[in-house]
């Protein structure tokens, strides 16, 4: 009795009322042994309770079992929650539908249940900001997406979209679920659909961690960034042996989708890593760059690199002879903050290199044609490459700062073949569309349609400064006097008297334009500046425009050529 409250006392002692004095001890007696049972037994299924929960969680995360679990680690690769453990801030994991079973009824799938059923998904933070995560579970049903699986996914894809925070997938998957068939096919294609309508809202990056083939390449694809691990993962849409059955060609997995392959030859992935770990962190490093949706601006980090740091090694740079290469990122490492950048595709398109860096604290990409790769040449890769990183930076308000030393476009067959128009355009499309701030450096040559592409002032950029070495031209000097002198030319019979006259002419050209001061005597460049004071010349033109608004006209979309 000395448990029960004091409402159900005085009941009970009305009730008792009514009884003679030896029933009223008989009841009284019947009801205190009741009322122990009664509240032993609650309290035995309530602790029941937790532990089959408890059980629950313990089995939930043993996935496809302790064997699958070691067979994974024998390949090298971590478990799904021990990617998300790494990815995630310590301990800030919260797991979504852990109890999740699939409904398959058939093969044989009845009897084969797995908490969970293939995928972690969740959220958590990376530096203390929100992030959605899933990953896919290899030691269930080899990762294979299933209808509940798709479900899974995409419910944390809509939270992120509605809360405004990035989304990492972790691949490593067998494919659609065989045995669910349709079903299966359907789940693919509401992760793509939602894909499609997070992009430019908030970022995406995936992760490539094992397989990822037929159409289920083509969520990591529709993401902003891919990341692949050396020899352990593998992208494509049609697998070596349909290859060989259909084209007769024999190649090899690592050949026709490995990690190298698509960081240098199709440039579906941004980064190559060594291993999982590296791969991680870059997940980590890279989200530190970027805003948390598209309506919010990059964190802002603390400069201790001084803003007015001069560098004189920036005068000596440029070699004296127009032709001879030196290496960009000697340039990107001096005016960036703390000398560091974050270079995205650095094995693919090398004649351009794009990334991420600070001037100030504030983030910002960098586009830079790279003299030290085919001359900085423009190609359909470099065009491609530059014209997606620019986008990107444009849907997450990241400034954009482009370094100039382009020679031109490509010529060739192979490369108007190709499409280099089409390409091309890509990149002079990106630049007119960006609104956000946009600073362009001419280091060197900025010549013809290569000039117009590579953020120029019609093109919107709100800032063009030159180095002293700049050249600015429709055309380099040798080009420009072969075709205006042509008849000329070959008029002199003398060789000697040819070279000459070359020479002259030549000469003339370039005084006349292989200079930045043509360029500015029509304002199309609003100061030539000493090299060494570049970094501070750029913090002060960002801190300008941080308060820029910039718009396009209404439309339901842009036709870019894709
Ligand atoms: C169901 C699958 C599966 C799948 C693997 N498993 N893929 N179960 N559906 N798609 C199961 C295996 O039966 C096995 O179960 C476990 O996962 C591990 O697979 P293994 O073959 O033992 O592993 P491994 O030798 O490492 O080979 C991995 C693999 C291979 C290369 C991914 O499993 C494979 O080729 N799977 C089929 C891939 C595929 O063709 N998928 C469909 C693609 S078409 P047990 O019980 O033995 O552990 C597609 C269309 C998508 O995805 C369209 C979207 C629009």
């Amino acid at each position: 009795m000395v448990f029960l409250s004091l409402n159900k006392k005085k009941g009970i002692f009305f009730l008792l009322f009514k009884y003679s004095p030896v029933q009223r001890n008989e009841i009284s007696l019947n009801l205190q042994a009741f009322s122990i049972v009664n509240l032993f037994t609650l309290l035995i299924m309530k602790q029941n309770q937790i532990e089959e929960l408890l059980n629950k969680r313990e089995e939930a995360r043993k996935g496809g079992g302790e064997d699958r679990i070691k067979s994974q680690h024998k390949k090298g690769k971590f478990t799904a929650r021990e990617r998300i453990e790494k990815v995630l801030d310590e301990g800030s994991f919260e797991e979504y539908d852990m109890f999740v079973t699939h409904r398959c009824t058939d093969f044989g799938l009845e009897n084969e249940h797995y908490m969970g059923d293939g995928v972690v998904t969740g959220r958590g933070t990376i530096d203390g900001r929100v992030v959605f995560v899933f990953a896919q579970d290899f030691t269930v049903f080899g990762g294979s997406l299933s209808e509940t699986f798709a479900r899974k996914i995409c419910k944390i894809m809509d939270q992120a979209v509605k809360v405004g925070a990035p989304v990492i997938g972790i691949n490593d998957s067998g494919g659609a679920r065989i045995q669910e068939g349709v079903n299966s096919l359907a789940g693919y294609a509401e992760i793509f659909m939602r894909n499609i309508a997070a992009s430019g809202v908030v970022p995406q990056i995936s992760a490539i961690f094992g397989p990822c083939a037929g159409g289920a390449v083509y969520s990591p694809a529709l993401t902003d960034f891919v990341i692949m691990s050396e020899k352990t993962s593998y992208m494509f849409v049609t697998g070596p042996k349909v290859t060989k059955t259909v084209t007769g060609e024999d190649i090899t997995t690592e050949d026709l989708g490995g990690a190298t392959v698509h960081s240098t030859k199709s440039g579906v992935a941004h980064f190559r890593v060594v291993n999982e770990d590296e791969g991680l962190l870059m997940i980590r490093k890279l989200l530190s760059y970027l805003p948390q949706n598209n309506l919010e601006d990059a964190p802002q980090t603390e400069c201790l690199d001084p803003i007015d740091r001069i560098e004189d090694a920036l005068n000596e740079i440029i070699p004296a002879n127009p032709n001879q290469p030196y290496d960009v990122k000697d340039v990107i490492y001096l005016v960036v903050d703390d000398h560091e950048f974050m270079e995205v595709h650095q094995h693919y398109a090398k004649n351009i290199v794009v990334g991420f860096a600070r001037f100030n604290g504030i983030s910002c990409g960098i586009v830079a044609n790279q003299p030290n790769y085919l001359a900085g040449v423009l190609d359909i890769e470099a065009s491609r490459k530059a014209a997606r990183f620019v986008r990107f930076c444009d849907a997450f308000n990241i400034p954009i700062i482009t370094l100039v030393d382009v020679p031109g476009f490509l010529p060739g067959s192979l490369q108007e073949y190709g499409g280099i128009i089409i390409h091309g355009a890509k990149l002079l499309f990106a630049y007119g569309e960006a609104t956000v701030p946009k600073i362009t450096i001419t280091l060197r040559k900025s010549y013809g349609g290569a000039h117009d592409v590579m953020g120029c002032k019609q093109l919107r950029a709100d800032i063009n400064y030159a180095w002293p070495s700049a050249e600015i031209a429709v055309m380099g000097p040798k080009g420009a006097i072969e075709i205006l002198e042509g008849k000329k030319i070959s008029e002199i019979q003398d060789p000697r008297e040819k070279v000459k006259y070359l020479n002259e002419k030549e000469l003339e050209y370039k005084n006349k334009f292989a200079n930045p001061y043509d360029a500015a005597r029509y304002g199309f460049i609003d100061d030539v500046i000493e090299p060494r004071n570049t970094r501070f010349r750029i913090i002060r033109a960002l801190q300008t425009l941080q308060t820029k608004k910039d718009s396009l006209p209404p439309k339901k979309h842009s036709n870019i050529p894709l």
